[in-house]
């Protein structure tokens, strides 16, 4: 063969490809490995017994009412799943404007929190304190003259947070994005006796369009009133979310959670170099049905893409994901 030129001296014979030739040199090599410690299994409850309803946005993903919603907890636990992060859909009639239900101590998701606890103690318990599944208006805080006033709102998720601890909650996870609400959920807590509970925070939720799929899964979709971008953060800004992140970090976060996942890596990353904190990222409902209806067309082969996206969490520096995957993810892992 007449060679047009000399690869040898091109590379100074550096040659990435040895490393890649076989697979016993590949897994040699790899940086990064998923691992069934690495998942936080997301679950939608409704209130009723022998219900699994389908949520059409999100297709393998069902709410569950309670007494499902602990056999789920007994799979995953047997798939060694280590969490269960809990969202309900309640009824209509107890939404209203300040959200007042969540402060019912047997509402649906402590009664969801205590049975999976009596049944299952051994699988972790994330419970999230915003107001938005209780609220007539969709919006994670109280609604007053047309803003969600902070303040009001973090006292509310504070009696909120230890209600959720009673209920046996390991980990309180505030979504809501208000100020101060780390800190005053910590004071809230160890005043109540729960210091061995802890704070992830979803320290940087941003005003994302891939929350929709969620909306429908709680019905508040159809409720929302404008939109959040007063209180989430701007899905321009990198810098604004380290800054809201130190916040959580000073006010007591024991992990920190990134929102949404994947097209928000470099977020990921920056908090687990800046804060060395255990730094979770949440692959949302839009991400999970994107790849889904993706593979319903048979455009994306579903394993790969599942695989692929939250190895690359793994890579950016997380230390585990929320991910409405996790059983499907647990299984493979499995095998
Ligand atoms: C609100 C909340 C959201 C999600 C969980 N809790 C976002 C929202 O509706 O604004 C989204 C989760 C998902 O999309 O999977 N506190």
């Amino acid at each position: 063969m007449n060679k047009t030129h000399l690869v040898d001296d091109i590379t100074g014979h550096r040659r990435m490809r040895r490393n890649r030739k076989a697979d016993w040199v590949r897994r040699l090599t790899q940086e990064n490995r998923l691992t069934v410690d690495d998942l936080i299994w997301p679950i939608f409850v409704v209130p009723g017994s022998n219900i699994v309803d389908p949520i059409p946005a999100m297709p393998g993903v069902n709410r569950l009412s309670l007494d499902k919603a602990v056999e789920a907890a007994k799979e995953a636990a047997d798939l060694g799943i280590p969490a269960l992060a809990t969202f309900p859909n309640i009824e209509m009639e107890l939404r209203d404007e300040t959200g007042s239900h969540i402060l019912e101590a047997n509402n649906l998701i402590n009664q969801v929190t205590a049975a999976i606890k009596k049944a299952v103690p051994n699988i972790g318990i994330i419970t999230d304190v915003a107001l938005d599944p209780f609220t007539s208006h969709g919006h994670d805080g109280i609604l007053r003259d047309s803003e969600i006033v902070n303040d009001e709102t973090v006292d509310q998720i504070v009696r909120a947070a230890v209600t959720q601890a009673d209920a046996g909650a390991d980990i309180i996870a505030p979504s809501d994005m208000m100020d101060g609400r780390v800190g005053a959920i910590r004071r809230g807590l160890d005043a109540a006796g729960h210091q061995s509970v802890g704070i992830m925070s979803y320290a940087t939720k941003f005003a994302s369009g891939f929350y929709g799929p969620y909306r429908e899964a709680i019905s508040t979709g159809g409720l929302l009133k404008g939109d959040k971008k007063s209180y989430y953060i701007d899905p321009a800004n990198g810098t604004e979310a380290v800054r809201d992140a130190a916040l959580d970090v000073e006010e007591g976060a024991d992990m920190l959670m990134v929102k949404p996942g994947l097209p928000y890596l470099d977020i990921c990353w920056r908090l687990k170099e800046e804060f060395g904190l255990p730094v979770y990222a949440y692959q949302v409902s839009g991400e999970y049905s994107q790849i889904k209806a993706a593979a319903a067309n048979g455009w994306l082969d579903e394993e790969r893409a599942m695989m692929e996206t939250l190895l690359c969490f793994k890579r950016a520096g997380c230390d585990g994901i929320l991910t409405y995957f996790a059983p499907a993810v647990a299984r493979l892992l499995a095998k």
